[in-house]
């Protein structure tokens, strides 16, 4: 856990990571990927830094998922050399750049989410001058993208087999709805999600690698047979979502905490912090809390303004003005989004900053 005192120097809000936690998550991943021949390629999204995904490369991660092209343009610096972007990329504008983004690479996969963007990714690459390997997106359950039905995928497939710019070589989930299950649901539910992939896969081709993708199913994943890889995000830094609500991680596991300082206490069982909505974002646990204390007193950011954190708890009489309080969010990839460094702890000492070097990178 984060020592608060490692922070001393720096003023707050300060969005902090404990080293030693967040290698622990990348080396437990990694190494049931490793243990059962599975590829792990780990979504940036959720840090978005050079310095994590380096080391989940130098760990053995095969490849870096990422969500959008300048997501993949920030990495390059991490020597990745293989990245598959899971979006619905439809932009003639993006030629240029899908083009330079290749020749800095062995491989760029990318998704087709339907027989619509199929057409349109066709048009994409044509125009890039490129034919890319490319990911079918299979809806499990989520609702987003995806084939809702084998039929569905049936004509995804034709579409892409249409398409002389595209090379089908797998089928693609992300599982997201995972996060709303009762944890005693899960061991089936992650089967059940892998066998409807294969079954789709089979009316296809069952030649076709599939992919699962969430931290809440991932490591489970990757120890049923059929996976070729998995893509996982959220794992590496951890969060409510993942140590309360799902419950796939102890506290331990949770890497980042946002460290804020109490500036007031207007109530006695109300406590003011220095982080509100632009640092916790506005996401939040189901139990509505945007925080929740690291060191497992009853504090919770029940709230957020702007610049505003709202504390509740019964812990709360026992917090003055001027204490400084790490607290695990909700969501960790939105919190780091909003940041442009981070604060390194290792051995219970602030170690480095980093840069967030894909922050804002949405297009
Ligand atoms: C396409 C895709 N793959 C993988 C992930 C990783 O999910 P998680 O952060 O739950 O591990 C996401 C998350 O949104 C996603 O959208």
């Amino acid at each position: 856990m984060i020592t608060v005192a490692a922070l001393d120097s720096l003023p707050t809000p300060v969005v902090a990571i404990e080293l030693e936690a967040m290698e622990a998550n990348i080396r437990a991943m990694q190494e049931v990927c490793t243990r059962h021949g599975v590829q792990l390629w780990p979504h940036i999204k959720t840090h978005k830094m050079v310095e994590i995904a380096r080391r989940q490369l130098a760990a053995g991660a095969a490849g870096l998922t990422c969500a959008k092209l300048g997501e993949a343009e920030a990495m390059l610096p991490s020597g990745v050399r293989r990245i598959f972007i899971a979006h619905s990329l439809v932009d003639l504008r993006q030629a240029p750049r899908l083009r330079r983004l290749r020749e800095s690479l062995d491989e760029l996969v990318l998704a087709v989410t339907s027989p619509l963007h199929a057409a349109a990714l066709e048009r994409l690459l044509a125009h890039a001058g490129l034919t890319l390997p490319v990911l079918m997106a299979v809806d499990t359950g989520l609702g987003r993208e995806g084939a809702r039905t084998a039929a569905g995928a049936q004509e995804t497939a034709r579409a892409i087999a249409a398409s002389p710019h595209l090379r089908l070589i797998g089928l693609y989930t992300h599982e997201g709805q995972t996060y709303g299950l009762p944890p005693a649901e899960r061991p089936a539910f992650t089967r059940d999600v892998l066998a409807r992939l294969a079954a789709v896969r089979d009316t296809i081709d069952p030649r076709l690698t599939l992919w699962p993708g969430c931290s809440v199913t991932a490591s489970t994943m990757a120890q049923l047979p059929g996976v070729h890889a998995v893509r996982p995000g959220a794992y590496v830094l951890a969060d409510l979502a993942l140590a309360e609500t799902t419950q796939v991680v102890g506290r331990e596991g949770c890497a980042l905490t946002v460290v804020a300082t109490v500036v007031d206490k207007p109530e006695p069982d109300l406590a003011l912090i220095d982080a509100g909505s632009k640092v916790f974002s506005s996401d939040k646990t189901p139990a509505g809390h945007a925080g929740r204390a690291a060191d497992g007193r009853d504090l919770n950011v029940v709230r957020c303004n702007e610049e505003h954190g709202y504390v509740r708890g019964s812990d709360v009489a026992g917090v003055a003005i001027g204490d400084r309080i790490a607290f695990i969010p909700a969501h960790v990839c939105t919190v780091v989004n909003l940041t442009d460094t981070v604060a390194v702890v290792a051995q219970g000492r602030l170690a480095a900053t980093w840069r967030v070097d894909a922050r804002g990178k949405v297009t």
